[in-house]
């Protein structure tokens, strides 16, 4: 038996022991699932869901059958109530065995344009199951539908969803809360020659039926369910490792993702095994609206972050640390969801001084911290602490770099007061101890006193904990990151713009992605439009095929009223939907009268082609709410 099988085969095992009971909710907590879901997950919770699908990309719809097993919590339960979000539901049914299927009688209750609408179906006292047959609609929130122009391939559509946070509802009826966990299998029929991915175990060819067929054997959270439709080829990069691609790209992203399977490694040396089996990638279309979705198994990423020199793996890092901080203990609610991100933040900083060095790190650390600084300059303070006082309605509104950045440096502050041997150890413990459960911040808390404060009294007080958690200011004692190559940058632009060198003294041949965001991001107000201009006629910036170092320019460019770039800007603009590179330059047109007008007209000219829930965020700019 080879290692990976062994691993495999005790994951299998540990996933099919029943679920722990989970410890009842105090206010807190349950106040926070309820924020974002209908579903009685104190009566009953789903424990399986079993999906058949059909693809139709004519009328862009999903239709077929989502059944799910359930547990009654509360044996006089006498409904189960699904979340549901622009669904076409056609019949619920229920069942005792599985075999024999009775009709339920269901209600749809009052659509919110958050939330979605409530599923009502009656509950006969001995049910263990329902089906309920549907159809999602074509402006389903979670998922996007590409015509054929929107693919590298130009010849074939393509398909996604983007389930995080609440819109899984918009094609699957489900309890759609991180609360519940469940198994899940699939069988997905699609057109002729169109492959299907899932964030689960797949096959290479479907059925003899002609469906592709998958299945999840642990137990994960709804928004961890994912599909994918398109031309899709497959190469493997590893033992356990490989990149689903449209064929055009597929060389590339085996190359840019080449060392995903030593990244595993260095991963599990320090936090214990990955319990998943293999770990792929799949390079989406440029519409998909973030960096990179760690749905299980199966990363879905942006394209990119395929720049054929490596320098952006940290995304892949960070997806793939989410495979414990996040798909093994997932944040019980949204108002955890540092848990998630800060966690997983943290473990992506640590790869890479493992991988590549800390100067590496720490680089990307200054960043972070730039992007949370960002951030609170146009959020609300409410949205400074790492929990709200009340819950958010709608996960996307507060969504920021806030979670990630503070979360990371809560925990590198930990780190700090307990010594590196103790917090690793500590965080590895926290793995195995609430593996494939869902986990509050109050659980944190209970256990770092438990495993860590108990063990060394004094190095951390409660008021320490309470200003990380719950007030907005970033703690005047937390431990910042310095990075001597970025503030080498700094010295560099400033020598530059006051005079002391030339543009041509600047060692821009040789700066990477990060030293370029640097050498943008602390561009100072005073720099003249003349010297902005002088940059792009040097370095061909709104030329450049790299996204990010293209997003850093052109909000500078912008910032800084270089009007001969916004062609470029639009055209960038509609070619990316990738939520962190065109939001800055949105809410940076949004500044000026004459800016707010082309930001307008821009989106009207390219919103077809966005994700809905980038649409959504760009609207948000444009209607100046603040936001993320
Ligand atoms: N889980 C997130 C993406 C996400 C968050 C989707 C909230 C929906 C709601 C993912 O792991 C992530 O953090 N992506 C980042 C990657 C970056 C930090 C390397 C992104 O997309 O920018
Ligand atoms: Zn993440």
């Amino acid at each position: 038996m080879t290692k990976y099988r062994f691993l495999a085969a005790l994951t299998m095992l540990a996933a099919s022991l029943p679920t722990a009971y989970a410890a009842p909710l105090d206010a807190t907590a349950s106040a926070n699932v309820a924020a974002n879901t209908y579903s009685n997950v104190q009566q009953v919770r789903t424990r399986h869901i079993a999906l058949d699908l059909a693809v139709d990309f004519k009328k862009s719809v999903l239709s077929g059958t989502a059944t799910l097993e359930l547990e009654r919590i509360d044996p006089s339960a006498t409904q189960v109530i699904l979340d549901t979000q622009d669904l076409d539901i056609a019949k619920t049914e229920t069942s005792v065995d599985g075999e024999v299927w009775l009709k339920a009688p269901f209600t749809l209750g009052q659509s919110d344009e958050v939330l979605g609408a409530p599923l009502t179906i009656t509950l006969p006292a001995d049910a263990t199951r329902v089906r309920v047959t549907y159809a999602s609609k074509p402006q389903a929130s979670g998922l996007q539908w590409l015509p054929p122009a929107q693919t590298l391939g130009k010849k074939h559509p393509f398909m996604f969803s983007q389930s995080e946070s609440i819109h899984g509802r918009s094609w699957i009826p489900m309890q759609d809360t991180p609360f519940v966990r469940a198994t899940y299998e699939a069988r997905v029929r699609t057109p002729k020659g169109l492959r299907a991915v899932m964030s689960a175990e797949m096959h290479d060819k479907p059925d003899a039926s002609g469906a592709w067929t998958f299945k999840m054997p642990q137990a994960i959270p709804s928004y961890l369910i994912a599909l994918a439709v398109g031309d899709i080829g497959f190469q493997s990069t590893g033992p356990r490792t490989g990149v689903y691609a449209e064929p055009g790209l597929l060389k590339k992203a085996a190359y840019e993702f080449g060392e995903t399977e030593r990244t595993l490694q260095l991963m599990e040396q320090a936090f214990g095994p990955y319990r998943w089996g293999r770990y792929d990638i799949l390079v989406l279309p440029p519409s998909f609206p973030f960096g990179g979705m760690e749905n299980p198994r199966l990363t879905f990423a942006t394209p990119t972050v395929i720049t054929g020199d490596r320098m952006l793996v940290s995304l892949v890092s960070h997806e793939l640390a989410h495979s414990w901080s996040g798909n093994l203990v997932t944040n019980a609610s949204w108002n955890d969801f540092w848990l998630n991100e800060g966690f997983t933040e943290y473990l992506t900083y640590r790869l890479l001084d493992m991988q590549f060095g800390q100067a590496r790190g720490d680089m990307e650390r200054v960043l972070g911290l730039t992007d949370l600084k960002g951030s609170m300059s146009h959020l609300d303070k409410i949205d400074w602490s790492l929990v709200r006082s009340t819950p958010p309605k709608d996960p996307d509104a507060v969504y920021s770099s806030v979670p990630y950045e503070r979360g990371n440096l809560f925990l590198t502050w930990l780190e700090a007061q307990f010594g590196r041997g103790a917090f690793d150890a500590f965080l590895r413990g926290w793995f195995d101890d609430h593996a494939f459960q869902s986990a509050t911040t109050g659980e944190f808390v209970a256990y770092l006193q438990d495993k860590l404060m108990a063990q060394q009294p004094g190095k951390v007080t409660q008021a320490q904990l309470d200003a990380w958690l719950h007030q907005p200011e970033i703690p005047d004692f937390a431990v910042l990151p310095h990075s001597d190559a970025l503030n080498k940058v700094d010295q560099e632009r400033d020598a530059w713009l006051s005079g002391k060198t030339t543009l041509d003294a600047l060692p821009a041949k040789q700066w990477n992605v990060h030293e370029w965001q640097q050498f943008f991001d602390n561009m100072p107000a005073s720099a003249t439009l003349e010297q902005v201009q002088l940059l792009d006629a040097r370095y061909k910036l709104s030329q450049t095929h790299n996204a990010i170092i293209a997003s850093a320019w052109f909000r500078v460019a912008i910032a800084h009223g270089d009007k001969a770039v916004l062609p470029a800007a639009q055209h960038y603009l509609g070619s990316v939907g990738r939520m962190r590179l065109i939001s800055p330059l949105y809410r940076e047109l949004m500044k000026t009268p004459e800016g707010k007008a082309y930001a307008e007209q821009t989106y009207a000219k390219v919103k077809s082609g966005y994700n809905v829930i980038a649409q959504q965020a760009v609207e948000r700019i444009l209607k100046g709410e603040s936001g993320g």
